[in-house]
């Protein structure tokens, strides 16, 4: 990986950065789209492609299960498994400890998932994520952490943190060893809750570990905490992380959180939000969130967003047409896919430039403005 840190605010701690991975240069910040099974629901690859995508995110746990590594390393790994040319992540399968945590018990070995398909127990251990991750062929991989939800409290934070930190070191023993380091970047995850003197333990462990590890990511957050919580832990981790080391900050994904986190020095994010909030009839536009589904779009002939490039927006597809047709047909839902994914890709845009430019204050106070109304 080459990281280049090409411009900074002075006013916030914003930066642009550029990355370069085997599959081309990704411009930070930059928000990834999540494709769990090697898809994002109701796109191919190649529509996210031409949506201007250069990273998005696959899903170690799910990939496993399905297509499979067998399928996936016959293929010759998930990019020439679906087709998509340009970067890509996965994610350890760490946060399925917390989404499907009915199903999992964890062990200091690793994480027992029942099969969703047989309910047969199989265990996720650091060494085998990482050699899954591998055999997708994944340009930026993640190491397994111990995942509590940001709501837990007690000595269980305290556990997850300190596991995390020793299954990153058995992460890092395994991908140091397999010989293909150079071709896939390991990222470790802080965690530690809300908790700040357990985050504090936690970067100091993973900061020394430098030299080992390709980037940081910034986990457990955004599980339904107070917004004042989650910009603390975020401020508090983001200033600590080495400058010349990405920063991603795990399961972000509203425009207000993204902005807030490259203001507080993030370069990457990922999130389902936009994708899912688009099948459920929800299209993102600088003006804030719009609900196709209420009446008031029956009649409305113009589309999401008349500035916006996306191939909905310009083909005119209105707004009376997709309000008709979100919850029925499947086109409606791609249609508003494209334009989210596109909105995000824009937002994150803007903002680099804005950073580039030396306006990115402004540029901060004229979206909030726009998105919230004009509340001063
Ligand atoms: N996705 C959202 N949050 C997290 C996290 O804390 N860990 C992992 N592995 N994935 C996430
Ligand atoms: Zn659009």
């Amino acid at each position: 990986m080459q990281f280049e840190v090409i411009a900074k605010c002075h006013t916030t701690r914003a930066r642009v950065s550029r990355m370069k991975l085997s599959h081309g240069v990704t411009m930070l910040p930059t928000f990834m789209p999540v494709a769990t099974q090697a898809a994002i629901k109701g796109l191919t690859p190649q529509q996210v492609e031409s949506l201007g995508v250069t990273l998005m995110l696959n899903n170690t746990y799910h990939m496993n299960l399905r297509p499979g590594i067998k399928v996936l390393d016959d293929a010759g790994g998930a990019h020439r498994f679906q087709g998509w040319t340009r970067n890509l992540l996965t994610d350890s399968g760490g946060f399925q400890l917390v989404s499907l945590s009915k199903f999992t018990k964890i062990t200091e070995e690793g994480a027992l998932f029942a099969s969703p398909f047989t309910g047969e127990p199989t265990m996720l251990t650091p060494e085998e994520s990482i050699s899954i991750q591998h055999s997708i062929g994944a340009d930026i991989i993640m190491q397994l952490d111990d995942v509590v939800s940001s709501l837990t409290t007690g000595p269980r934070v305290g556990e997850a943190m300190e596991r995390s930190v020793r299954w990153l070191d058995r992460c890092i023993d395994y991908h140091e060893r397999s010989g293909k380091k150079d071709r896939h970047n390991l990222f470790a995850i802080v965690q530690g809750g809300l908790d700040h003197d357990l985050r504090d333990i936690c970067l100091d462990e993973m900061i020394k570990r430098k030299d080992r590890v390709a980037g940081y990511a910034i986990g457990g957050l955004s599980g339904g905490e107070e917004k004042d919580t989650f910009w603390r832990i975020m401020k508090q981790c983001a200033d600590k992380l080495p400058e010349d080391r990405p920063r991603y900050s795990m399961g972000i994904g509203f425009a207000e959180d993204l902005l807030v986190c490259v203001a507080l020095g993030v370069d990457m994010a990922d999130c389902v939000f936009p994708t899912r909030t688009a099948r459920f009839g929800v299209a993102l536009t600088f003006s804030g969130p719009l609900n196709l589904k209420l009446a008031k779009h029956a009649k409305d002939l113009a589309p999401i967003d008349t500035q916006c490039p996306c191939p909905t927006c310009s083909d005119g597809v209105s707004r009376a047409l997709l309000h008709h047709i979100i919850t029925q047909e499947t086109a409606g839902a791609h249609a508003v896919t494209q334009h989210n994914i596109t909105f995000q890709a824009r937002l994150m845009g803007q903002a680099r430039d804005a950073i580039i430019n030396g306006t990115f204050p402004d540029y901060l106070r004229s979206f909030f403005v726009a998105y919230f109304g004009d509340v001063g």
